[in-house]
């Protein structure tokens, strides 16, 4: 009997020891997990993901105090803007270039602001989504 009892109890020290490690073999996988959005954002940037990426982007910014996606405030509309531009990479350039710095004559008297906080990447983004506006894609 005594024997079955010291069995037993190395049984359950076995078996809580188990529990245990199986438990901080789970908390590292989850540091693990934290790792991974990492080598998400160098992974290629699919086409619909760029533009997305630059809703977020242009919603998240001051955008939107002078930009309306279809109608007009003191900016143009982006659908407009989209309509008057070929979605043409030349032209993703060119606009994202113009968000950063800033441009004026275009639409009218009115200035567009300049943002030199914005990465070039990230304009890039924001330009694809205001020429997708129009339905058009990249070509
Ligand atoms: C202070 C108001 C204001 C803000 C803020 C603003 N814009 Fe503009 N935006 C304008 C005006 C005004 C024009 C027209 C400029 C012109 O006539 O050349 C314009 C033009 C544009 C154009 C067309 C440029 C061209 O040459 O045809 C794009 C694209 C654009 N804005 C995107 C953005 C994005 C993206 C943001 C946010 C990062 C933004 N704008 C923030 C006022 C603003």
């Amino acid at each position: 009997m005594k024997g079955n009892q010291t069995s037993y109890l190395v049984f359950a020290a076995a078996l809580s020891f188990a529990v245990f490690a199986c438990g901080s073999k789970k908390e590292t996988t989850n540091t693990e997990d934290y790792g991974t959005p990492k080598e998400e954002t160098t992974a290629p940037v699919t086409a619909a993901d760029a533009i997305t990426q630059g809703e977020s982007l242009v919603k998240a910014s001051d955008c939107k105090t002078c930009h309306h996606a279809v109608n007009k405030i003191i900016g143009p509309s982006h659908t407009d803007v989209a309509k008057k531009y070929e979605f043409t990479t030349a032209n993703v350039e060119l606009l994202a270039g113009k968000i950063i710095k800033g441009g004026s004559g275009v639409w009218g008297e009115i200035p567009m602001s300049a943002h030199t906080d914005i990465s070039q990447a990230d304009a890039e983004k924001m330009a694809r989504y205001v020429l997708s506006l129009d339905g058009e894609t990249e070509h």
